[in-house]
């Protein structure tokens, strides 16, 4: 999955011959699940139709104050536009264009939305090469530069006069991977390493019967995927469960009992920043697993039990750099027992939740969560939905490692 799936994106196409190259553009950003908008200027109409990039786009092409068309002339609202982009990308970006971004001049619907935008700009130049090494050219990209917009570079080759050199617009593939690339780049999770653990585990009792519990994964897997979103590269150690993920940051590793469980996070554990263990371990296994189905032939069975090893207990011995995040399920005397577990298990944080409270734990698309760190600062929280128990959960991790 792109890192720009689901983002709004704005494109801004300005007067340059290399605005037929942006039908390409918007192919690639709604390819890669992104919602697209175009907002054009007056001429630049004349390289490539609104009709052509309204189809591409789904959406309708906006390129003046006032839609005069329609017997009720309406109002294109720029400061709407502005806001709803998550990023607004200007290409092909003319000479024209840029300086009058430097000046602030408002003569048309795609300036007044840049000049109200509130979200990242990224600009990709195109003109001819004299042009694009001009003094006051390279001063108005210094100016674009100093108030934050992004420059996605002009490359070399034949330009429309026919001349060769620098002028040209980054073809829209370029186009693409740069805005990716710089997105991944700021993320606030970007190069950090996490391991996260799901689902339940089940511990065979012979070829066809096991102890499981009713855990669904869902916990874990928002985590992961607010993680990725994040910037993270994530390890998933999932135990059985009916969650899908697909997330070119997330590497899912299925696995079944709490001993495959316990040797796959160890596998990535020394390696990762962060951890956190959400799964539901099962704390005991059949001591021995029949090597055939068990018939029903005693009127009673007595099955001898093991303890599994407590993963989260050994990260916690074990751990150097790792912030260590563990998960625990109380049913009474809550605070006390997850300051406990905080605590022996040389945890960072532990998310408690109560099973007293309605809407938490198992099998709901919701949680009531509290958190409790090191220092034993407890912060509680309404029910919300897991996936913002997710992000608050990762906005807390973030503090901590950006403090
Ligand atoms: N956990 C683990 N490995 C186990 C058991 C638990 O990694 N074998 C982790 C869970 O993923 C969770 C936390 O430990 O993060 C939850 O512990 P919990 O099962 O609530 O507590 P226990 O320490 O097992 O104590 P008890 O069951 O007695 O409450």
């Amino acid at each position: 999955m792109s890192i720009i799936s689901g983002k709004n994106i704005l494109l801004g196409i300005t007067a340059g011959i290399a605005a037929y190259k942006t039908a390409s553009l918007v192919r690639l950003f709604i390819k890669a699940g992104a919602h697209v908008k175009v907002v054009m200027t007056p001429t630049a109409k004349a390289f490539i139709t609104p009709l052509t990039l309204s189809t591409l786009s789904k959406n309708p092409v906006y390129s003046s104050f006032v839609n005069k068309d329609e017997g009720d002339a309406t109002w294109n609202n720029h400061v709407d536009l502005g806001l709803w982009a998550d990023f607004f990308v200007i290409a092909p970006a003319t000479a024209n264009t840029l300086s009058k971004m430097a000046q602030g001049t408002c003569d048309n619907l795609l300036m007044a939305v840049y000049l109200s935008a509130k979200c990242p700009v990224y600009f990709a130049p195109a003109m001819d090469l004299d042009m694009y090494k001009h003094e006051s050219t390279i001063n108005s990209l210094n100016i674009l530069k100093d108030y934050g917009n992004i420059m996605i570079p002009a490359t070399s080759g034949e330009l429309a006069s026919g001349l060769i050199g620098e002028g040209r617009m980054a073809e829209p593939e370029a186009i693409f991977a740069f805005l990716e690339q710089d997105i991944l780049g700021k993320l606030p999770l970007r190069g950090k390493k996490v391991v996260i653990t799901a689902g339940p585990t089940y511990e065979a009792i012979d070829p066809v019967r096991f102890i499981g519990n009713h855990s669904s994964g869902k916990m874990g897997f928002e985590i992961a995927k607010v993680a990725a979103n994040l910037g993270a590269e994530v390890f998933l150690i999932s135990g059985p469960t009916h969650q899908k993920v697909t997330h070119n940051l997330i590497d899912v590793t299925p696995v079944i009992s709490a001993q495959d469980m316990y040797e796959a996070v160890h596998k990535h554990f020394g390696n990762c920043d962060i951890a956190i263990l959400s799964a539901a371990v099962a704390d005991f296994r059949p001591k021995a697993v029949a090597a055939q189905k068990i018939k029903k032939k005693e009127p009673v069975l007595t099955l001898e039990l093991e303890k599994t090893q407590d993963i989260l207990a050994s990260l916690g011995r074990i751990k150097n750099k790792q912030y260590l995040v563990g998960f625990a399920l109380e049913t009474n005397n809550e605070i006390e027992n997850a300051k406990g577990k905080l605590k022996n298990k040389n945890l960072d944080l532990i998310v408690l939740n109560s099973l007293n409270d309605k809407g938490a734990g198992f099998k709901t698309e919701t949680n009531k969560v509290t958190f409790i760190d090191a220092e034993e600062h407890i912060t509680e929280h309404p029910l919300k939905s897991k996936t913002e128990v997710a992000e608050d959960l990762w906005n807390v991790i973030i503090k901590h490692i950006h403090a």
